[in-house]
């Protein structure tokens, strides 16, 4: 057998429906919309995020998942155009909103689910991804970013395949397959032809600075769904048998920064 017998893109979907998670509406997504738009505003992760692009020669930029215009915002002032698309009303209200606030005239959104017809999505000479990665169909989802980019793709996506803290969902007592690695997007890049680049980004994991039991338990709730009452029970006892002063705050996260060239840029 060789590398190229083997389909990476099923492959990721299969480990996806192994992981068995229920996929997450729009709905959640504008619950969170406020929240993450506060928290994006200063941010370690965006810093290393921007200072691992290049934007020679770029005018505009796409952010497919842009969330409140989490990278696309602070690069609007260096740029013409940047088109936020996101199937979160929320998440692109926040954006226009954030927009406004920061007097960029130069600021669209587009309310689209990675799955839809992208055809009316604009080609722009960056298209970036990040932390919105968790899709159905891998496959596809690349092919998309690569053909509305004209120069650079950047995506970022999660590694080892958990949102919080092996620690804490042992502590729930849930049984909870990862979902799949960043390995399977360089595969599946690799079989487009594609060679990319590989980097690492780590930041404070979601838990982090939680004021209280109620607010870390809801920040838990949100990655693995509700808490069953013996469930938080346990996390209850697990949090208290943290030493005084020392809220957990789990393990940091990583990303991997995954980024190419269209070939003729
Ligand atoms: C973790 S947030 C990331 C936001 C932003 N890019 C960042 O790095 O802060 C994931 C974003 O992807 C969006 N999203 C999730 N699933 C999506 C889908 N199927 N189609 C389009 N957007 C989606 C959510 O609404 C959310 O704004």
């Amino acid at each position: 057998m060789t590398i190229a017998a083997i389909d990476f893109g099923r492959l990721y979907s299969d480990h996806l429906a192994a992981a068995a998670r229920a996929p997450k509406p729009a709905s959640a997504w504008d619950a969170r919309a406020a929240d993450m738009s506060r928290k994006v505003q200063r941010s370690r992760y965006v810093d290393e995020f921007i200072a691992r692009m290049d934007l020679t020669g770029a005018e505009t930029l796409l952010d497919v998942g842009c969330g409140p215009g989490t990278i696309g915002l602070p690069l609007a002032d260096r740029l013409a155009r940047v088109v936020g698309l996101d199937y979160s009303r929320g998440m692109l209200d926040a954006l226009l909103e954030n927009a406004a606030a920061r007097g960029l005239d130069n600021v669209e959104a587009i309310q689209l689910a990675w799955e839809d017809d992208w055809s009316a999505v604009p080609e722009c000479d960056i298209v970036v991804a990040s932390r919105s990665t968790t899709v159905d169909d891998m496959a596809a989802a690349l092919a998309k970013l690569h053909a509305k980019a004209r120069k650079r793709v950047y995506l970022t996506h999660l590694v080892g395949g958990r949102f919080i803290d092996p620690a804490v969902i042992e502590a729930v007592g849930r049984r909870q397959p990862p979902l799949p690695d960043y390995i399977y997007v360089l595969n599946i890049l690799h079989g487009m032809g594609i060679h990319a680049r590989l980097d690492y980004i780590e930041h404070e994991g979601r838990l982090a600075g939680s004021a209280d039991f109620d607010e870390f338990a809801g920040r838990v709730a949100w990655t693995l769904g509700e808490l069953s009452a013996d469930e938080r029970s346990r996390l209850r006892a697990w949090y208290d048998s943290m030493p005084p002063g020392h809220a957990p705050s789990g393990a940091p996260m990583r990303w991997a920064f995954i980024s190419w060239e269209k070939a003729h840029a």
